[in-house]
């Protein structure tokens, strides 16, 4: 049985799937989309990432596939309905990334109130001469009210975290969390509550229709003039263009963003404002958890196409 995977991953494959022919793409950029479509017809199974787009057209044109195993907790770079049709299994990677992401977002959220890229700039500039009681300024997390948008797995390991801070979290999300909201000690709250209350907003919510665009220029003008925005979800959440606006016009105190609405593409805009923390998508990019992601594709594919089973990170 053929097994592709389309990107180069941080743990060598062929000791873990040594039962498959495999084929290893072993650039760090995805596979190019000729090269997929060649080699999709008589494949088993794929080891995918974000960047492969795998979408009904090409997807029909496969034969033998039986299982494809993101290399990620989101899957939105793959037609579920599709392969939903067609007896395609798809899992993912939850539970291995929650801490590692999380971490990432309180990180995004200490560098942007304490304005640490600004101030490490400033010193490897030659700027400083001396302390200063008023150099560089910033805000403090301690009992300031954090509002979590979405309140899955990585959303709630983060309102954990935010307890040490002594933070007034609230959240919003699709559905309430009553359970997890009192054992985190956070507060369910409408989506408008969330906006005019928050001191920092952070986006861990996925891709879906419901969440594409929910945050405009609308969403900004409510929020509090020295509030900011983290988002560690996905970049189409935050309409891109708006947020630049609001940057630029001071509706919000500045944002700290992971990913983006045209990844990879990062508007020169955006990448010019003071006001910004930008990283290129490494949410979950730790040794450990990169390794762990790897090991689950692998035991995703081995269940199915050696045990007939259906792994347990199915997403449907
Ligand atoms: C994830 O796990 O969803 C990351 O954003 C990479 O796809």
């Amino acid at each position: 049985m053929k097994i592709l995977i389309t990107q180069k991953l941080p743990i060598n494959p062929k000791k873990h799937l040594n039962d498959f022919n495999l084929i290893y793409n072993e650039n760090s950029f995805p596979i190019k989309e000729s090269d997929l479509l060649n080699y999709i017809e008589d494949v088993s199974g794929i080891v995918s990432t974000i960047g492969t787009k795998l979408n009904r057209e090409l997807l029909e044109k496969s034969s033998n596939l039986k299982i494809i195993a993101n290399y990620g907790v989101g899957y939105d770079n793959i037609d579920i309905d599709f392969a939903k049709e067609k007896n395609i299994i798809v899992t993912n990677t939850p539970y291995v990334l929650t801490e590692s992401t999380a971490e990432l977002a309180i990180t995004l959220m200490l560098n942007i109130a304490r304005k640490v890229l600004e101030a490490n700039k400033y010193l490897i500039d030659g700027e400083f001469k001396g302390w200063q009681p008023t150099l560089f300024l910033g805000d403090d997390l301690y009992k300031k009210t954090v509002g979590i948008f979405g309140f899955g797995r990585i959303g709630q390991r983060v309102a954990q975290i935010l307890n040490v801070f002594s933070c007034n979290t609230i959240y919003n999300s699709r559905t309430r969390k009553i359970h997890e909201e009192q054992l985190l000690n956070a507060t369910f709250v409408s989506f408008e509550d969330m906006l005019i209350n928050s001191d920092f907003i952070i986006i861990t919510a996925p891709k879906s229709k419901d969440t594409f665009h929910r945050f405009t220029i609308n969403e900004f003008q409510k929020m509090k003039k020295t509030s900011y925005i983290i988002n560690v979800g996905r970049g189409d959440i935050i309409k891109e263009d708006d947020l630049i606006y609001a940057l630029k016009n001071r509706f919000i105190s500045g944002a700290a963003l992971d990913v983006y609405e045209k990844e990879p593409h990062i508007p020169d805009e955006l990448k010019n404002l003071k006001n910004t923390v930008l990283l290129p998508h490494i949410g979950s990019a730790t040794f450990e958890t990169r390794k762990n992601m790897a090991l689950l594709c692998f035991d995703s594919i081995k269940k199915v196409l050696l045990d007939r089973k259906k792994p347990w990170n199915a997403v449907f």
